[in-house]
């Protein structure tokens, strides 16, 4: 089978096609014919070797998430699942191939009428969307911030806070033409990268007052700036930090909550990998249900051949993607 490796850390030029042999699946795990791959920001992360200290080496195989078909199935798993369409997380890395294996319950059936594109654009993102919005005890009536709203998580965080009764869903983001996408999806304020509102793209029902202070905070840039976002959380705010694609915040960003004890705000940090796998299950298969039904809009940004990997990722360096990037083998 055709498979993408990262043979060099670096740039994007260390990625290259190969042939590998076909795996098979061993007992408890599934072979699944892969008719859709997504490309996720921590495979850029994994792939440019910052993430070397977690044992990550060159000759891995990046991707997380597939979707197809399942083929052949391995000692102890019901036969019955071969010829379903599945989505399927496939570890940290591993991905992106013509044939993935991963252990059954990693599996999540599609429903008729959910594409494979849609799946693997959702089927990470919307549940950490949802996780973090539950780890932040978000309820109907209040005012979220999603900060790095333009990736996929963030997207599907909008719409979740917006269907979920937020009286505000405000959203940074780089550009105007992002905003306004982003207010089609729920968002009522779009601010800039820093926080401050976009006039380029205001619409009346941004003002600023809106944009002062905020319930609940999911982050997905971190860096530097983390403590002027706690600054924004109103009195008993959460802060839930679910990605640092920004990089890591300075050592003493927690003197931000102390400078403001008297207002009672939490942080957090919020990975999917402590929600128990059939948890997880439930959620995807009804946003699933949701997406194929027209309740969520899973927001594709292109879709590449897996020979393109490596245009995939000079496109996420670039910083040019809204929503998610997917391959087809
Ligand atoms: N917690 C979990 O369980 C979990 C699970 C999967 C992934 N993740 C993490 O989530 C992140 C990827 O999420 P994603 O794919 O939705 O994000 P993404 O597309 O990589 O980035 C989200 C947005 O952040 C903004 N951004 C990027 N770099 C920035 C910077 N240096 N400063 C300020 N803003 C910046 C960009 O929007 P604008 O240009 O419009 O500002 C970008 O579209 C990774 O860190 C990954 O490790 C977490």
């Amino acid at each position: 089978m055709r498979a993408v490796v990262v043979e060099r850390f670096g740039d994007p030029s260390g990625m290259v096609v190969r042939d590998v042999a076909d795996p098979v699946p061993d007992a408890g795990r599934v072979l699944v014919r892969t008719e859709a791959i997504g490309v996720g920001g921590v495979d850029a992360v994994i792939r440019r070797g910052a993430l070397g200290s977690f044992g990550f080496e060159p000759g891995l195989i990046p991707g997380n998430e597939v979707a197809g078909t399942v083929t052949a199935v391995g000692d102890g798993v019901d036969a019955s699942w071969i010829g379903r369409r599945v989505w399927a997380f496939t570890g940290t890395t591993g991905g992106y191939v013509e044939l993935a294996t991963t252990g059954v319950e990693h599996l999540t059936v599609l429903p008729e009428g959910l594409s494979s594109i849609d799946a693997v654009t959702l089927g990470s993102s919307g549940p950490v969307a949802h996780f973090a919005l539950s780890h932040a005890h978000f309820a109907a009536g209040e005012s979220v911030l999603i900060r790095g709203a333009a990736g996929s998580i963030g997207i599907a965080a909008v719409e979740l806070a917006s269907q979920g009764g937020a009286k505000v869903v405000a959203v940074t983001t780089s550009s105007a033409q992002r905003g306004r996408r982003l207010r089609e999806l729920g968002a009522t304020v779009v601010l800039d990268r820093t926080g401050q509102p976009d006039d380029g793209s205001h619409s009346g029902n941004g003002s600023h007052g809106e944009s002062d202070a905020f319930d609940v905070i999911i982050d997905i840039v971190g860096g530097e700036a983390i403590p002027t976002f706690i600054d924004r959380l109103a009195p008993n705010g959460r802060m839930v930090v679910v990605g640092v694609v920004g990089g890591m915040p300075s050592p003493d960003f927690g003197m931000a909550l102390m400078r403001s004890f008297r207002k009672s705000l939490s942080f957090a940090a919020f990975s999917l990998d402590t929600v128990p796998v059939g948890e997880r299950d439930i959620v995807r298969a009804a946003q699933f249900d949701a997406a194929a039904s027209g309740g969520l809009h899973p927001v594709v940004h292109s879709v590449l051949n897996l020979d393109q990997a490596a245009d995939a990722h000079r496109q996420m360096d670039d910083g040019t993607v809204f929503g998610r990037i997917v391959l087809t083998p």
